[in-house]
Parts: structure tokens; sequence; C-alpha cells
């Protein structure tokens, strides 16, 4: 059994005291025990903030980009080294938003994912197409490309112990939310994936989770999906009670 897995990514919000604020508020509020990984992804200045705010509590902790060298001349980069020192065991590698603004390419998620993976951080690492894509079909290519490069020299074990978040472009932060037909249809897809690159038993330990304006109300539905393991929530993770709504959904 997989354990199901919900990842707040702040983005670019929350000063240093907005963000620890927040996460007191989110482990404050956990008041019943659950079975799911719960991770917080705050911007590299608040890491250390929230690191103190959710300390003694099951939640963890985890960075939203990388470098892939461990250190040196490279101005306004953060080493794996830098995030585990942090207190971060998770990094989202390879958001939409990162591919999209800031040129990151499979080539350079890929040296991410090994970055983090021998640094010892589970990657947590996002696919998905665009509105165009899906429109003229390319979805299943698109997905298919971005999973086989970014895995590209992995062990076994390795692609195990990772976390996949499927996001489709369109769904992020627009409101549209992927139905949970398109959703377990793509998550299906990666797992079998998987099982053709590496074997059943990594397929099958694989977390895969969806991204894309999950929200209290849908969470359910999608989560109760054969291959959708947890969530990479955007916006409601940025207020503790739609945050913790989907935690318990
Ligand atoms: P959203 O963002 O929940 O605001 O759509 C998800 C993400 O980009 O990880």
């Amino acid at each position: 059994m997989r354990k199901r897995i919900i990842a707040g990514n702040w983005k670019m919000n929350k000063t240093v005291t907005e963000a620890a604020e927040l996460a007191r508020a989110v482990v404050g509020q956990m008041t019943a025990a659950t079975e799911t990984d719960v991770v917080l992804c705050p911007p590299f200045t608040d890491l250390t903030a929230v690191a103190a705010a959710i300390a003694g509590t099951p939640v963890k902790l985890g960075g939203q980009n990388l470098h892939w060298e461990e250190k040196g001349a490279f101005t306004g980069e953060i080493s794996a080294a830098m995030l585990i020192s942090a207190g971060c065991n998770y990094v989202i590698i390879g958001h939409s938003e990162r591919r999209q603004y800031f040129g990151e390419t499979d080539e350079t998620v890929n040296l991410k994912v090994k970055a983090a993976l021998k640094a010892g951080l589970i990657p947590i690492l996002c696919v998905g197409e665009t509105l165009a894509e899906r429109q003229s079909d390319e979805t299943a290519v698109v997905v298919e490309r971005q999973v086989r490069a970014a895995l590209d020299g992995l062990s076994d074990a390795q692609v195990a112990g990772l976390v996949i978040a499927y996001e489709p472009v369109w769904a992020i932060g627009t409101g549209v939310v992927a139905t949970t037909a398109q959703a377990q249809e793509v998550h299906a897809l990666i797992r079998t994936l998987v099982g053709k690159l590496y074997n059943v038993q990594v397929a099958a330990a694989l977390r895969i989770q969806y991204g894309g304006s999950m929200k209290p109300d849908n969470a359910g539905q999608l989560l109760a999906q054969k291959d959708i393991d947890g969530g990479l929530i955007g916006g409601a993770s940025l207020d503790a009670r739609s945050f913790l709504d989907i935690v318990y959904a």
C-alpha cells in the first residue's frame, strides 16, 4: 500500500513571519492523526522558520528547487546540502513554472533529480502538458518524454522512492481542475511507463500526486482514484484550514 502524500507548494508567497504563522496554524490545527505524509514547501528564506514551527510534529519540509552542483560560483542558487541543513527531506523539481519562466529543461531536471537523490532528498518531480499540447492530443507523448528524461540513469530503488507530481499546466492556478478520469488516465500511463522502464514492483511503489487546482471540494474524488496517491497543492495550501481539509479528505 502506498502512503498518501499531500504537499503544499507555497510558491513565491509569505515573508518569514507570515510563513512561521502559517506553519504554526497547520500543525496547530492538525488535531486528528493522519496516515498521510504532509509536506510544506515554503520559499528558501522561510525554510528555517518553518522548520522550527514544525519541529517535533510529523509534518515535513521541502524546498521548491535546487541546483545540481554541490557548491561554487552559481550566484543565486541553492544546493541539496543547503536544503538538508535547513531541515528539508523533500524538494520539488521541474515545476512547470520553472520550466516555463526559468528555462528548465528535461536535461536540467534530470541533473537536479540525481543531485537530490545523491544527497538524500526525496524529489517531487513535476510533469504535465500545456493546454495546447492537450488540445493537439500530445499529452501522453509529452508526459512520457518528461518522465523518461527525468528518470534517465536512476536505479530501481531510487525510482521506487521518489514522488512524481502530474500537474496539467492548464489546471495550475486556473481553478480548472482535471476531471478524475483525465487525471487517473495520465497517472496510470505514468505508472505503466515506469513499469516498462523499470519493473512492476518499482511502479507499484512509486507515489504519483495530482496537482492543479486541487481544493477541499474536489480532493476526495481525485484521491479516490486508483493511481492518485496524493496532491501537490498551490493556492489552497496558503490557508491552513483548506490545506488540512485536503489532508483529511
Ligand atoms: P494550484 O498549484 O493548486 O494553485 O493550481 C499547484 C502547483 O502548481 O503545484
